[in-house]
């Protein structure tokens, strides 16, 4: 009897592909697959891929040359592309890499199963072939099945999720849209993602649901725009009113969603979010640049001005909301003037967390084919430090401006540090804490925070009733 199928399955960039690659496994498991412990035990290897820098790329460029040396060995491995550079680049893949049975676009995915199912059909077939070919010419490749399937496929959000088969029993990402509108100049995400497409209130109300009866108490609704959700659906779909939708779940206790526009962020998302106490407590608003020559190049749709208004306007009805962004340094065209606008509104907003990228030219777009990626990379790294310096020194006075308060922490696992546990706070920041219970992942437990990181708080478990008044006794747990 042949035994079970195994597949590995590796996931590269944002929280979408992650959440599809959830997906992707559950239906694999539906299937009868198993998850391989390694590359080497796998009878499947799929990559879920980014295309949004060029050195995300390079990464999965790399791995495919070690796969097809794998299958000169083993002819019968299936190799799948998943993702944002199947669809970016399926021509070149199906030309130049015919090791690679499958190419699945990121909106075609609902029925990976039965496309693994028809590679590994002939992959038998395979070996014979390739065995022949190998008198003839020793460093032959094996083919793979040519399986392309990218623009009309049937879309992951579309079928029927397994709430079971999830990697935390406590947290879950939910798709609320899938795909971009937006005209960013850089950015290659609406090319792989294509056009915005909302799902409706009740059916992620009713995904919500089977996943809390699961066990399920912290969601995370996924989308380009997260907050511009439900645009294509009517005036009254907004993001306000999903939020407002899902925060009647009971079982639910922490609620949060990725990533927003700085353009969809108005008062009647404010006013949601001031007034639900289940929403965590960060808002993901990539402000990408603070020079307005930049963004008007970058085609945000918004300057400076209007990009500290708008936090403004938050930080007035809820004020304990903390921010991250995403900057792009080096750009074409930005000069010294202009980054030093981007520090001035980090020094003006300042964030929580920030993720800074060197600009990378994505082919298509509106920079690279117009614009001339003329900053030099020594510049662009020496402006990525900087910013991150500046970011640094705001994380850490935020975090040491934390000591001596008490945080209610989601525990997430054991963190790196023997002896520690590690979870997060509305806030959405790291905490470890001394502990060594198992049974505490997924409990929301009240934390004393001793020590600010650099990236992270340390804390003492405090006894659990602490939480709700900060001002009596507390009760330290022992690890
Ligand atoms: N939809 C989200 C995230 C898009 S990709 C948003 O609009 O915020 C995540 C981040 O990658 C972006 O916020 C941007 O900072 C960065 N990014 C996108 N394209 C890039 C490029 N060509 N070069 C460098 N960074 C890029
Ligand atoms: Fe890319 Fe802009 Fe869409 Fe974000 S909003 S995914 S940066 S096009
Ligand atoms: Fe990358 Fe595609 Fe996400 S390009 S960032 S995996 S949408």
């Amino acid at each position: 009897m042949s035994r079970t199928p195994r597949y590995f399955l590796q996931s590269y960039g944002c929280q979408m592909n992650k959440l599809d690659s959830e997906l992707v496994e559950s239906r694999l498991v539906a299937s009868g697959y198993e998850r391989a412990g390694s590359e080497q035990d796998a009878d499947v290897v799929l990559l879920n891929t980014c295309s949004v820098r060029q050195h995300a790329e390079d990464r999965v460029w790399s791995r495919l040359g070690v796969l097809r040396q794998e299958k000169r060995q083993r002819p019968e491995l299936v190799v799948g592309v998943l993702g944002c550079m199947a669809q970016e680049h399926r021509r070149y893949l199906q030309a130049r890499m015919p090791h690679v049975d499958l190419v699945v676009g990121p909106s075609a995915f609902g029925d990976i199963d039965q496309q693994v199912e028809r590679a590994r059909s002939e992959a038998a077939a395979r070996r014979v072939a390739h065995e022949e070919a190998v008198q003839k010419d020793p460093r032959a490749t094996p083919g793979g099945a040519g399986i392309v399937t990218v623009d009309h496929g049937v879309s992951g959000d579309t079928i029927h999720r397994d709430v079971r088969v999830r990697p935390h029993r406590s947290q879950a990402y939910v798709s609320v849209m899938r795909g971009c509108n937006m005209p960013c100049a850089y950015c290659i995400v609406p090319t792989t993602r294509g056009a915005e497409i909302s799902r409706p209130i009740a059916q992620i109300v009713e995904e919500a649901q089977r996943l809390c009866d699961d066990g399920v108490t912290e969601i995370t609704l996924l989308g380009q725009t997260v907050n511009a959700y439900g645009r294509d659906l009517g005036r009254d779909v907004t993001l306000a009113r999903l939020l407002r939708a899902l925060h009647e779940i009971p079982s639910l206790r922490r609620l949060a969603f990725i990533t927003s526009h700085p353009n969809f962020l108005n008062r009647e998302l404010v006013d949601a979010l001031a007034g639900l106490d289940k929403v965590s407590r960060f808002l993901h608003l990539p402000a990408q640049s603070g020079s307005n020559r930049v963004l008007k190049a970058m085609r945000r749709g918004y300057t400076f001005e209007r990009y500290v208004a708008r936090i403004e306007l938050l930080r007035e009805a809820a004020p304990d909301y903390e921010l991250h962004s995403d900057w792009i340094v080096g750009f074409p065209g930005e000069t010294e003037e202009d980054f030093a606008k981007t520090i001035e509104l980090m020094e003006a907003v300042r964030f929580a967390q920030s993720y800074v990228f060197k600009y990378s030219p994505r082919p298509g777009t509106l920079a690279a084919e117009q614009g001339v990626d003329d900053v030099p990379d020594d510049v662009k790294a020496e402006r990525n430090r900087i910013l991150l310096e500046v970011q640094e020194r705001h994380t850490a006075e935020k975090n040491q401006a934390l000591v001596g308060q008490v945080e209610e922490v989601l525990v997430e696992g054991p963190s790196k540090v023997e002896g520690r546990y590690s979870g997060r706070t509305r806030q959405h920041r790291i905490v470890h804490f001394a502990a060594d219970d198992p049974a505490l992942i997924g409990r929301y437990v009240p934390v004393r925070i001793d020590e600010a990181l650099g990236h992270s708080l340390v804390g003492v478990r405090l006894a659990e009733n602490a939480a709700e008044d900060g001002a009596r006794a507390r009760t330290e747990v022992r690890a």
